[in-house]
């Protein structure tokens, strides 16, 4: 089956951000990150002992938490289909001495693993990418053995909408049908499209997809002054400060395979 376009557009996208995106980042290869500016793994203490535990992370990007885990002694596998973010991961992997095997391919569907193989299914600012939210989610579950924890990040319902700088005010025109949004880099043949789900459609697909939710969080900013102990900072966060001090940037959850 021909992959749609949009798909096409995101990986074509990402592939075209990649170096910027990676160059302007400041992301930990140490602690875990769900959220840009906010709290992190070690204050946050969603994943337990990572130690001998089997992790997925799903659209992995330059991998700096596939690499941190990996650090922290689990057994890690990366997933990302574009060429470019799996590229810097790699070499970011060699740099940090972490042995992560790498996989380059589509998470919409999972078809490549077998039933039961990991202990944990981790997935950060990928979840935004994905159209179909209850397939990308039942494959986790199929993925996860029994009791198998799920940990998500994505991009928050109220990301969907315009931010006025000028006077630090959010423009939410219509929370329950929070709009998509179609971009395209410079070069970008086909537009990427990006989803907002609202919290209820989140936690419903979730639990729709056989996982009890445990934690469900909209990860604080650590505020102007603190923002430097982020696992997650950088340059390219600069333009997005007040906003993110004021409106929650992502929604963060974990659930575990009943
Ligand atoms: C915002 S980055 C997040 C990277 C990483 N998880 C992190 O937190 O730093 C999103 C990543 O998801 C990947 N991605 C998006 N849709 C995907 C798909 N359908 N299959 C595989 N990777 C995908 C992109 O290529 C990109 O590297």
């Amino acid at each position: 089956m021909e992959t749609p376009k949009h798909i096409v557009g995101v990986q074509h996208g990402w592939n075209l951000m990649s170096a910027n995106y990676q160059f302007e980042s400041d992301i930990s290869v140490d602690e875990v990150h769900y959220a840009p500016l906010s709290y992190g793994e070690n204050s946050l203490n969603l994943l337990g002992d990572v130690t001998g535990k089997h992790f997925v992370e799903l659209g992995s990007g330059g991998s700096q938490n596939a690499i941190a885990l990996a650090k922290l002694g689990a057994k890690v596998t990366a997933v990302d289909f574009s060429s470019s973010q799996l590229a810097f991961g790699v070499s970011e992997s060699v740099k940090q001495k972490a042995t992560i095997d790498f996989l380059q391919a589509d998470i919409q569907n999972l078809s490549y693993f077998q039933d039961n193989t990991f202990d944990s299914v981790i997935s950060i600012f990928a979840l935004e990418f994905i159209e179909y939210l209850d397939v990308f989610l039942s494959e986790c579950n199929r993925v996860l053995k029994e009791g198998g924890q799920l940990i998500l990040s994505t991009t928050h319902p109220l990301g969907a909408f315009e931010w006025d700088a000028d006077t630090n005010t959010l423009n939410v025109t219509d929370y329950f049908n929070p709009p998509v949004e179609i971009w395209k880099e410079n070069g970008q043949r086909y537009s990427g499209v990006t989803y907002f789900r609202t919290v209820e459609e989140l936690f419903t697909n979730v639990t729709d997809s056989g996982f009890k939710v445990e934690v469900l969080l909209e990860p604080k900013p650590l505020g102007f002054d603190n923002e430097h102990l982020s696992p997650y900072k950088g340059d390219y966060w600069t333009e997005f400060r007040d906003r993110i001090n004021l409106v929650p940037f992502a929604i963060v959850i974990k659930a575990l395979k009943q």
